[in-house]
C-alpha cells in the first residue's frame, strides 16, 4: 500500500508503440521521443509519456509525436524510469484525455497499454461501484484503476500487477510504473513486447526499431508471461507464477536501415531498396553451386493443397501465390485472414495440406486467429514474414523469413515485392526437381528492378493525373493482384479513389464508374491468350473516353488507344507483374507526395493492426 509504497503506476495500452526504460543513471526525455520516433508508423494519432522524478510526471497530447516533442520543449527532466506510447484509436477519439499513459486517480500510477481490454465495461461497472471515477473513453483506463485497487488492499506491486493482469480479457502488452518500485512490470497477450538488454541498463518496447540505437540484444516475451524490468535486469514468469528463461535473439538489423538515408520519405526508400532486397532474398536461398535450397522452411511431407491466408498487400501476394501454385500443378486457395475464421476451407480425406499465413509484421490479428485455427484443425502451418520474434513465427509449425529489411512506411512496398519472390521459389520447391530457370531470372531480377525505377515515366503521369477523380486497374491473372495492390497503394497513401479489377469484370458493372477523369491503368502482362483479353477490356474503357495508360512489356505493341505507355522489359511472364507493381508503387507515392499527404503515416491508418 501507499504506507509501505508510494505506488506510482503508469500503464501504457491499444495497434500502439510503447516504450519503456529502466536505467542504472538518469536520462533525458530526447530517449523516450526517439523511441516513440522509431514506433511511430504503429500508430500517430497521439503520444505521451511518463517518469519517475520527484513525483510522477505524465504529459500526453493528441497528435503526433512532434506535437508532443514540441510541448515538453525546455523540460530538462532527468530520470532512471520512464515509458512512452504512440497511439492508434481502438476505443475513443484522439484527444489529450484519451491518450496514454493513464494513471489511476491519486496519480501514483501510469500504464501504457497495446491491444483492447475486451471486459472493460464490466471492469468500469466494479471500478465505479467502489468510486473510482474515470477520465477517458479508453478501455486501457481500467488498467491502472484496477492496479491501484489491488496496490491499495496492501499488495506488492509485482503481486497487484499479477492479479490485474488476472482479471484482464482481450489482448495486451503493457508497461506499468509502480512509484516505490524500481521495476517497469510488462505482460504481454496477443501483442507484441521486447525487453531489450544492455548491462546497465533494459528496455522495453513493442518493436526492435525503437531499441537498435541501444542494444542488439532482445528477448521477446511469449503470450500469457509477464516480467520484471529493472536496470541490467529482468525477471520473467508465466501466468501462473513459474520463473521463466527466455531465449536471447541478436537482431541484425542496423540504425540505417531504419532512417531516410538521405531521402524525403521512407516509402520512397523502401521502393528504392527493392534490388537489394530481392539479392538478400536469394542469398541464403541458393546453394554455392547455385541450385534452389528451402530445407530450413523444413516443410515435409510437400503439400498437394495450399490455403495461402493474409490481409491487404500481404492478401494480395497470397492472391499472386494462389495462381501461381496453380499454374504449377499445386490447388491452391487464397484467402482473407478477416475471412478465414468464417467459413471452413474445404478439406479433401488424404490430401496433404499446408496453410501458409503471409503477414510482413507477423502480428496481425486476423493472421494470428486464422493460424490458431489452422493448428484447431491440425493443419500444417507456414508463415511468411519479415519479423524476427513475430508472434505468427511461434504459432506457425515453420518460418520462412522474407528477409527484406524494417519497412518503415506504413503502405507495404518491399515486404510485397519480397513475398512475391518468396511465393515463386515455394512454388518451384513444392512443384519441380530442377530450379535453374527460375533462379538465372531472379538473379537478373534486382538490375531490372533498378532499371524500371531510374527509369519510369510514373512521376510525369503523376503529375497529369493528380487531379483525377478517381483511378482504376485492370490486370488479368498474375496481373490481377497487381491490380488491386496497385489501388490499394494509391488510396491508403493519397487518399484518392482508386479500384482495382480483375479486366474481365469491367463490363460487369465498373465502366460504369468511367469517365474522361477516370485514368484507368492497363497491365498488359502474362501470356498471349491474357494479354489478347485485356486488349480487348481496354477497347471497351476507351470507348467511354477515359485516359488509358498500358503497362506493356517492351516486346509487344501497345493497344492503339492507349495514351500513355509504362513500359516493362522482356522479362518471363511471371516476374513481368512484380515490375509493373514498381511503375504502379512509384505512381502512387507520386501523387500523394503531389498531394502533399503524409506519406510514410497515411490518416487513420497503423502498420500493424493488432486489433480484430
Ligand atoms: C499495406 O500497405 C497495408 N499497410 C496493409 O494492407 C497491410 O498489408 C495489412 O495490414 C497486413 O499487414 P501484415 O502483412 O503485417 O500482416
Amino acid at each position: 500500500m501507499m504506507e509501505k509504497y508510494m505506488y506510482l503506476l503508469i500503464i501504457i495500452l491499444s495497434v500502439c508503440g510503447i516504450f519503456g526504460i529502466a536505467s542504472h543513471s538518469p536520462v533525458a526525455l530526447d530517449v523516450l521521443l526517439d523511441a516513440l520516433e522509431r514506433l511511430e508508423y504503429r500508430g500517430y494519432d497521439s503520444a505521451g509519456v511518463a517518469y519517475l522524478d520527484d513525483g510522477l510526471s505524465v504529459t500526453k497530447r493528441s497528435g503526433d509525436i512532434a506535437h508532443l516533442r514540441e510541448t515538453l520543449s525546455g523540460v530538462d527532466d532527468r530520470f532512471r524510469f520512464g515509458i512512452a506510447h504512440t497511439r492508434w484509436s481502438t476505443h475513443g477519439p484522439p484527444t489529450d484525455v484519451n491518450a496514454h499513459p493513464h494513471t489511476d486517480a491519486a496519480g501514483r500510477v501510469a500504464v501504457v497499454h497495446n491491444g483492447i481490454v475486451e471486459n472493460h465495461d464490466s471492469l468500469r461497472r466494479d471500478l465505479r461501484a467502489t468510486g473510482v471515477e474515470f477520465t477517458s473513453e479508453t478501455d486501457s483506463e481500467v488498467v491502472p484503476h484496477l492496479l491501484a485497487r489491488h496496490l491499495d488492499r496492501g499488495l506488492g506491486p509485482r503481486e497487484a500487477f499479477a492479479e490485474m493482469v488476472g482479471r484482464l480479457h482481450g489482448s495486451y502488452a503493457i508497461c506499468a510504473l509502480v512509484e516505490g518500485c524500481d521495476e517497469l512490470l510488462v505482460a504481454r497477450r496477443e501483442s507484441p513486447l521486447a525487453i531489450g538488454m544492455d548491462d546497465a541498463t533494459h528496455y522495453v518496447a513493442s518493436d526492435v526499431p525503437a531499441l537498435l540505437e541501444h542494444t542488439r540484444d532482445v528477448a521477446y516475451l511469449r503470450d500469457g508471461q509477464r516480467a520484471a524490468v529493472s536496470p541490467g535486469r529482468y525477471r520473467a514468469w508465466e501466468a501462473g507464477g513459474e520463473a521463466v528463461s527466455l531465449d536471447t535473439d541478436t537482431i541484425e538489423w542496423t540504425v540505417e536501415q531504419t532512417e531516410k538515408g538521405g531521402f524525403q520519405h521512407f516509402l520512397l526508400k523502401e521502393i528504392d531498396e527493392q534490388p537489394e532486397v530481392i539479392r538478400r532474398a536469394l542469398r541464403d536461398r541458393v546453394t554455392a553451386d547455385g541450385a534452389l535450397t528451402l530445407e530450413q522452411v523444413n516443410v515435409d511431407p510437400k503439400p498437394d493443397v495450399v490455403h495461402l491466408v493474409g490481409s491487404g498487400t500481404s492478401y494480395h501476394a497470397c492472391l499472386y501465390g494462389a495462381y501461381l501454385f496453380r499454374k504449377m500443378g499445386l490447388s491452391a486457395f487464397a484467402h482473407r485472414a478477416s475471412e478465414y475464421g468464417t467459413v471452413a476451407p474445404p478439406v479433401t480425406e488424404g490430401d496433404k495440406e499446408l496453410v501458409v499465413g503471409v503477414s510482413q509484421s507477423g502480428e496481425t490479428a486476423d493472421i494470428l486467429s486464422a493460424l490458431d485455427r489452422a493448428n484447431e484443425h491440425g493443419r500444417p502451418t507456414l508463415v511468411l514474414t519479415n519479423v524476427l520474434g513475430s508472434t505468427a513465427i511461434r504459432k506457425a509449425d515453420n518460418a520462412y523469413m522474407i528477409q527484406a529489411g524494417p519497412e518503415v512506411s506504413v503502405a507495404a512496398t518491399k515486404t510485397f515485392t519480397a513475398d512475391l519472390v518468396a511465393l515463386n521459389l515455394l512454388a518451384e520447391y513444392f512443384t519441380t526437381q530442377n530450379h535453374r530457370r527460375l533462379l538465372q531470372t531472379f538473379s537478373a531480377l534486382p538490375a531490372w528492378i533498378r532499371d524500371t525505377i531510374d527509369d519510369s515515366d510514373a512521376p510525369a503521369l503523376a503529375e497529369r493525373y493528380v487531379d483525377a477523380d478517381a483511378v482504376f486497374y485492370l490486370g488479368h491473372g498474375l496481373g490481377r493482384p497487381i491490380a488491386l495492390e496497385g489501388a490499394l497503394k494509391l488510396k491508403e497513401i493519397s487518399y484518392k479513389h482508386s479500384e482495382g479489377f480483375g479486366a474481365g469484370e469491367l463490363k460487369h458493372g465498373p465502366l460504369a464508374l468511367l469517365t474522361d477523369n477516370t485514368p484507368v491503368f492497363a497491365l498488359l502482362t502474362g501470356d498471349a491468350v491474357q494479354t489478347g483479353r485485356i486488349r480487348q477490356n481496354v477497347s471497351e474503357a476507351a470507348a467511354r473516353g477515359v485516359p488509358l495508360i498500358a503497362v506493356v512489356p517492351d516486346d509487344i505493341s501497345p493497344p492503339a488507344e492507349c495514351d500513355h505507355v509504362l513500359t516493362l522489359p522482356d522479362v518471363p511472364p511471371s516476374v513481368e507483374p512484380i515490375l509493373a507493381n514498381v511503375h504502379l508503387q512509384l505512381f502512387a507515392y507520386h501523387v500523394a507526395d503531389r498531394l502533399g499527404r503524409s506519406v510514410d503515416r497515411p490518416r487513420h491508418l497503423a502498420k500493424s493492426v493488432t486489433v480484430q
